[in-house]
C-alpha cells in the first residue's frame, strides 16, 4: 500500500455541519499546516452496509467484501491509502454512531486478518455533544478499532459541548501532530509493544467513575472562576472520599458537581 502522506479526515455523523464535522475540519486545518495534502470524508455519504458473517470467510483473503458494497469499497480504499486516518465519531448513548460501528466491523472481518495498515498514524476524536455521558467509552471503540488493525494511534480526544473550543484548538494541534507523522508508518515489534503502546494512551483506561471525575472537572474548568467557587473545592472532597475507600460517596459528590457545573454552564 502506498502512503501517499495525504491525512484523510472521516466524519461519522449524519450531521454534515455538527459538531464531528468541525473537530475534523480543524483537526484536517492542523494536518495541512505541517504541509500534509488532507481530504474530509462523510461516511454519511458512504453508507456501509452491515456484515453478513458469510462463510466460508473468502473475504480475508480477497480482500474485498464478497457482497457489492460501494461505500466501504470507497472507504477502504480510502484509508488503505492514506498517509494518516483521523476518525471522528459523534457520541450515542455513551457508545458511538452506526455509521462508524459498520465500518468498522466490515474492515476487521475483510482486513484484520491480513493487517494491511501496519503502523498508520492515527487520530481518533469522540463529541459527546449532549450530557457529555460517554466522552471516553465513545473513544474506546475506535482506538479498538485501530489498535486491531495495528495502527499507531496518537493520543485521543475526548470532546463535549463544554470543553468544545478549548477541544478544537486541541483537535488542531494533534492534527498538525499526526500531518507530521503521515509520511511513515512505523509498525510495532510484536504484539506486545503494541499493546504497551495503547495501555500508554491518555483517557482509555479511566474506570467509569474517573470518566464522570473527568467530565465534571473539564465542565468546571471551562467555567469563569466566580461562576461557584466551591466546584473546585468540592472536587478535592470527593477525591478524598475515593482516596479513603468511599467510592460511591465520592462518585455521588462528583455527580452534584457536574449537574451544579452543568446548571452554571447554562446560565
Ligand atoms: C441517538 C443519540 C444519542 C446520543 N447520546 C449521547 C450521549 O450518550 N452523550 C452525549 O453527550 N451526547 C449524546 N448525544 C448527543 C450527540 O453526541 C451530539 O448531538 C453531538 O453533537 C453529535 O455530533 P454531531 O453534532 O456531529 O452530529 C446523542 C445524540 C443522539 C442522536
Amino acid at each position: 500500500m502506498s502512503a501517499n502522506g495525504k491525512v484523510i479526515g472521516l466524519v461519522g455523523s449524519p450531521n454534515r455541519e455538527g459538531r464531528t464535522n468541525q473537530l475534523i475540519t480543524a483537526a484536517l486545518g492542523g494536518a495541512g499546516r505541517s504541509g500534509a495534502p488532507t481530504e474530509l470524508i462523510q461516511i454519511s455519504d458512504h453508507v456501509v452496509t452491515a456484515c453478513k458473517d458469510c462463510l466460508p470467510w473468502v473475504c480475508k483473503d480477497n480482500l474485498a467484501c464478497t457482497y457489492e458494497d460501494d461505500a466501504f469499497e470507497f472507504l477502504s480504499q480510502k484509508i488503505l491509502n492514506c498517509g494518516a486516518l483521523i476518525l471522528g465519531a459523534p457520541v450515542y448513548w455513551w457508545d458511538i454512531s452506526g455509521l462508524v460501528k459498520y465500518l468498522i466491523l466490515k474492515m476487521f472481518r475483510v482486513y484484520a486478518f491480513s493487517a494491511p495498515l501496519q503502523g498508520l498514524p492515527a487520530l481518533g476524536i469522540a463529541i459527546a455533544g449532549g450530557t457529555g455521558n460517554g466522552l471516553v467509552s465513545g473513544l474506546r471503540p475506535v482506538y479498538h478499532f485501530f489498535q486491531m488493525m495495528q495502527m499507531r494511534a496518537i493520543e485521543p480526544l475526548p470532546a463535549t459541548r463544554f470543553n468544545f473550543e478549548d477541544a478544537l484548538k486541541r483537535a488542531e494541534k494533534l492534527g498538525e501532530e499526526i500531518g507530521e507523522k503521515a509520511q511513515h508508518r512505523i509498525p510495532f515489534k510484536g504484539l506486545e509493544d503494541r499493546l504497551l503502546w495503547y495501555d500508554a494512551l491518555p483517557y482509555l483506561g479511566l474506570s467509569r467513575a474517573g470518566e464522570r471525575r473527568l467530565l465534571s472537572d473539564l465542565i468546571v474548568k471551562t467555567l469563569p472562576p466566580d461562576a461557584e467557587p466551591t466546584f473546585a473545592f468540592n472536587l478535592a472532597l470527593a477525591d478524598e472520599m475515593a482516596a479513603a475507600g468511599k467510592p460511591l460517596d465520592s462518585l455521588i459528590e462528583t455527580t452534584h458537581i457536574y449537574e451544579a457545573g452543568v446548571k452554571a454552564f447554562k446560565r
